[in-house]
């Protein structure tokens, strides 16, 4: 059942020039939340904007009955979002869509975030951590200046590399360069990536090339976030070698990273 959340906030401020964390008292959503869901905030009480925003859940904390959204400021929608003051409630609904998975037999992985995809691999990376699993994160960014969570997967007892696009910071070059290194240095059973596309697809490659398993959440664009506009479809592979369309909203954002189909 689709459930609509009014969340106090008990924090929203920048951590990176135009990334903001916004943190909500929301027990529902940090209750029922899972690492790789969404929820779409009603970023205005007013008509304008209309839509929605989805966002996903960057932290999750059950014993304060928390949520943290990590976004970056790219438009009105989020604009708006970043002037909300503490001690506001705001409309959201959710948790929403299929987040990411893991098995006792994923012992070893390693989670691949561009940008403001790491938001969501922050939640994740504190779950396979709390079950055990050895945690690798690649990072990476446009700059140093731009670079975000690093410290919160440190101080969880991950094991952190990163990569900027202008090389002020880490390896100069790709987050994907990392995975290769990775691959070639430690055996993963599992890899999570969220990002841009480009990075999405390097990351699926290399990981079938290496018949590795992988899960990709999808950054598309939403209208309802509940799988009612058909606004988010994307191609994905069927078992006897034909296609079908999902719906990112409800059927991901999360997906296998061998099902999905980029090129058209
Ligand atoms: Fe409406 Fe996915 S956003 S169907």
């Amino acid at each position: 059942m689709i459930k609509s959340v009014k969340a106090e906030i008990v924090e929203n401020k920048p951590i990176a020039p135009e990334f903001f964390r916004m943190t909500l008292k929301a027990e529902t959503l940090a209750s029922e939340g899972l690492p790789g869901q969404f929820v779409m905030v009603k970023v205005s009480p007013n008509l304008e904007p209309f839509l929605r925003r989805p966002i996903s859940l960057h932290q999750i904390n059950r014993e304060e009955a928390t949520v943290s959204l990590l976004y970056q400021v790219v438009g009105k929608g989020t604009r708006l979002m970043s002037e909300t003051q503490k001690g506001k409630v705001i409309e959201l609904l959710g948790p929403l869509g299929k987040g990411f998975t893991w098995s006792d037999s994923d012992r070893v992985v390693a989670l691949v975030g561009g940008g403001c995809g790491t938001a969501p691999l922050v939640a994740l990376a504190h779950s396979l951590l709390e079950d055990k699993k050895e945690v690798h994160v690649l990072l990476g960014a446009q700059t140093k200046e731009k670079l975000v969570c690093e410290e919160d997967f440190i101080s969880m007892g991950a094991k952190v590399k990163v990569a900027t696009d202008d090389g002020s910071y880490g390896h100069h070059g790709f987050v994907t360069d990392l995975l290769k290194n990775l691959m070639h240095d430690v055996a993963l059973d599992m890899v999570y990536s969220c990002g841009p596309l480009p990075m999405t697809k390097e990351v699926v490659k290399l990981t079938q090339e290496a018949s590795i398993p992988c899960q990709v959440s999808l950054e598309e664009r939403m209208g309802c976030g509940i799988g009612a506009c058909i606004g988010c479809v994307c191609k994905v592979r069927t078992k006897d070698g034909a296609f079908t369309y999902k719906k990112v909203c409800k059927d991901g954002p999360v997906f296998k990273g061998e099902e999905v189909m980029f090129d058209d």
